[in-house]
């Protein structure tokens, strides 16, 4: 069997580098030709565990790169769309690269015998692939959907910063097809791929479509819930959001992931699909109170810490800040929409005088603050003189900071959004979200 997958951004690139690692035939498509040579050397474009590994590994075996989307069509029996589908102006999704792509596929149909599916794998609102990845391809191939070639559509689940194991081991496989053939030829690709393990739903287009957005969206709701309990802690002495996320998850019905309370979310996906969510209900004629309190909820949390600095440190014209971790996670170098980004802007509102530190986002920080912050490749330097700290992302590197490394602050003040400094036996004035 025979894939090609379309854009190689962050879920394009991890699918090509899994597949091609367990010896498919891959063809990896992408129209920006610097990139295509740079993943041709074995190199991504941002930092992700284990994908430079499994790339490398993949290309090895059967992963080939190219810019020539004649040639997928031509040769393969699954053409996987993973383009992005980046917020429009109107806070609606922007389909302009999968129009293009759809195109082009289209275009390609017409010149081949060859009947490959055509796999929607891209996040779009619902009635994207019946109303507008269809009529494109069927317009431009001059052939019919179910006769010429098949279209599926396939939300993907996989996480930054986990994103080859999410790959490996996903937990469910949803397949929207409305015709039969082309959703059975998909499913019998991710069953040989899962060896069987992995259940896969088949259900239509639409319903997949909605599946991811409520997907992400209910994760948003536990992630903005658990702040507001955490907030609630914060004004109660002697709670702690950690006991009582531990024990509430406990509950079956709740379930224990997504309940770590922090700055609020960010990242690609959450803050997006949210928005896009919010839009596409409205256009239904719903109105989405409990969305928009979830994205209200999200959005005002960063003025907690903000309200929590200001008890610490009072003012902050001219003073030290030092911020530590940037990417809207830990184990990614990403910055788009993460909350520190966010904070730094106020602060620097506030005339701050900010140090960062971040094992991977530093640079993508540069390219947004160029030279109004500090940028420091040592937390112990990015600690010095500063009249207080705040752990934004949840690093590692961060969890057993010793006493040495507090040692050259100014005042001794940190606060800690996501709980994980180990500060029993330190000499430091600790202060955290969500503990009272
Ligand atoms: C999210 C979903 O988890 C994936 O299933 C989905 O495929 C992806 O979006 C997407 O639509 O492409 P991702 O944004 O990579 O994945 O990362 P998450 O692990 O979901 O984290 C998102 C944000 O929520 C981060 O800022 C994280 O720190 C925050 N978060 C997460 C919390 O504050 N608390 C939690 O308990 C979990």
């Amino acid at each position: 069997m025979k894939i090609a997958i379309i854009g190689l951004g962050f879920v394009g690139l991890s699918f090509a580098a899994v597949l091609g690692s367990k010896g498919y035939s891959v063809l990896g498509i992408d129209s920006d030709k610097k990139k295509i040579s740079k993943i041709g050397s074995g190199k991504s474009l941002f930092y992700e565990p284990k994908l430079d590994e499994t790339l490398k590994s993949a290309l090895k075996k059967s992963l080939k790169v190219s810019s020539d989307i004649d040639l997928a069509v031509r040769q393969c029996d699954m053409v996987f769309v993973t383009v992005g589908t980046p917020e429009s102006k109107e806070g609606y999704i922007d389909l302009t690269m999968m129009k293009q792509v759809v195109k082009e596929i289209g275009i390609s149909l017409s010149k081949t015998n060859n009947k490959p599916v055509i796999v929607i794998k891209s996040t779009v609102v619902p009635r994207t692939t019946q109303d507008v990845v269809k009529p494109i391809l069927e317009k431009n191939s001059r052939k019919k959907v179910g006769i010429g070639f098949g279209i599926a559509m396939n939300p993907e689940f996989l996480r930054e910063g986990t994103a080859i194991y999410d790959t490996l081991n996903p937990h469910i496989v949803v397949i929207g097809s409305d015709d039969v053939v082309s959703a059975n030829r998909v499913k019998k690709f991710y069953d040989e791929l899962y060896k069987r393990k992995t259940q896969i739903i088949i259900t239509n287009y639409q319903t997949a479509e909605l599946i991811k957005y409520a997907n992400n969206s209910f994760l948003a709701t536990k992630i903005s819930f658990i702040n507001q309990i955490a907030n609630i802690c914060q004004s109660m002495p002697g709670t702690n959001i950690d006991d009582v996320a531990e024990v509430i998850g406990l509950d079956p019905r709740i379930g224990s992931l997504f309940l770590k309370a922090g700055p609020g979310y960010g990242g690609s996906c959450f803050p997006k699909d949210m928005k896009t969510m919010i839009a596409f209900s409205k256009k239904v004629g719903t109105d989405p109170v409990l969305l928009e309190a979830v994205q209200q909820t999200n959005t005002l949390q960063v003025n907690k810490i903000i309200s929590l600095m200001k008890n610490m440190i009072g003012k902050f014209d001219g003073k030290k800040i030092t911020i530590l971790g940037l990417s809207f996670k830990e184990d990614s170098d990403d910055i788009r929409e993460s909350v520190s980004i966010k904070l730094i802007r106020l602060l620097l509102r506030e005339n701050a005088a900010i140090t960062v530190h971040d094992p991977k986002a530093i640079e993508n920080t540069k390219t947004i603050f160029k030279a109004k912050i500090r940028y420091s490749d040592s937390i112990r330097d990015a600690l010095k003189d500063s009249q207080c700290a705040i752990i934004m992302t949840p690093w590692k590197q961060y969890k057993n900071l010793p006493n040495n490394d507090f040692q050259k602050m100014k005042r001794k003040f940190v606060i800690d959004t996501r709980r994980i400094l180990k500060h029993e036996n330190l000499a430091i004035k600790y202060n955290a979200l969500g503990i009272g």
